[in-house]
């Protein structure tokens, strides 16, 4: 399965010499979480990071955790986003601004919070590329995994392979670590988003083989 670090808690002088060894580990999908204060009580810097780090030859899966995400577009697929996933909670009209990501060319995903049910996704399931599942409250890294993210991975998991018109990978954030990626997996996840299980680990290098061989 695909390992996507959040590199969230990471120190900016520290995030090159780390993204150079996640690099040279086989890491292919980044993980960049954007937040506004607004949508969580919590900040990270914007565009400004993914233009310092564009350097590097990863596919930039872009989480925004923003009140208002049709403003955070252009600039992000300017910068280098590869998917740009936005929340179902933040919008009003959630089909114009998959509309707008996809007329970039890129891909688009939905994210839903622990207390979002994945059936409000019914309608856009065949326009989205990635469903990215919460299972923590979004806002901060090192919170515990909640279980109930299990039965919304099946769900979705289930749906698509019973419609051929359904394409998205399920990508689960919060809380995910070497104990519990196993069960994510075979609830029918294809990306595991790790924030402090990986950057806070001794050994990276076995953390990012065990996820691999899933
Ligand atoms: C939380 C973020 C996550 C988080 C993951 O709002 O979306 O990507 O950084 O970190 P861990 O793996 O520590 O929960
Ligand atoms: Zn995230």
């Amino acid at each position: 399965m695909i390992l996507a670090p959040s590199i969230l808690t990471v120190k900016e002088e520290e995030r090159n010499n780390v993204l150079t060894e996640l690099s040279n580990m086989g890491i292919i999908y980044l993980h960049l979480d954007i937040m506004d204060g607004k949508f969580v009580p919590n900040t990270t810097p914007g565009v400004s990071m993914l233009k310092k780090i564009n350097k590097f030859d990863f596919v930039f899966d872009t989480h925004l955790m923003v009140e208002d995400p049709i403003n955070y577009i252009d600039k992000f697929y300017k910068a280098g986003s590869d998917i740009i996933t936005f929340h179902y909670e933040a919008v009003k009209d959630v089909l114009s601004i998959i509309r707008k990501i996809k007329s970039l060319g890129i891909k688009c995903g939905i994210s839903i919070k622990p207390n979002t049910s994945p059936e409000v996704l019914l309608p856009y399931l065949k326009e989205l590329d990635q469903i990215l599942v919460m299972s923590v409250e979004p806002g901060f890294g090192g919170q515990k995994f909640m279980e109930n993210a299990i039965d919304k991975i099946k769900y979705l998991d289930d749906l698509r392979n019973k419609c051929d018109e359904y394409n998205y990978l399920i990508e689960v954030d919060g809380g995910v670590n070497l104990s519990n990626v196993s069960m994510i997996r075979n609830a029918g996840a294809n990306v595991v988003v790790m924030g402090t299980a990986l950057i806070n680990s001794t050994d990276k290098k076995l953390v990012i083989e065990e996820v691999d061989s899933l």
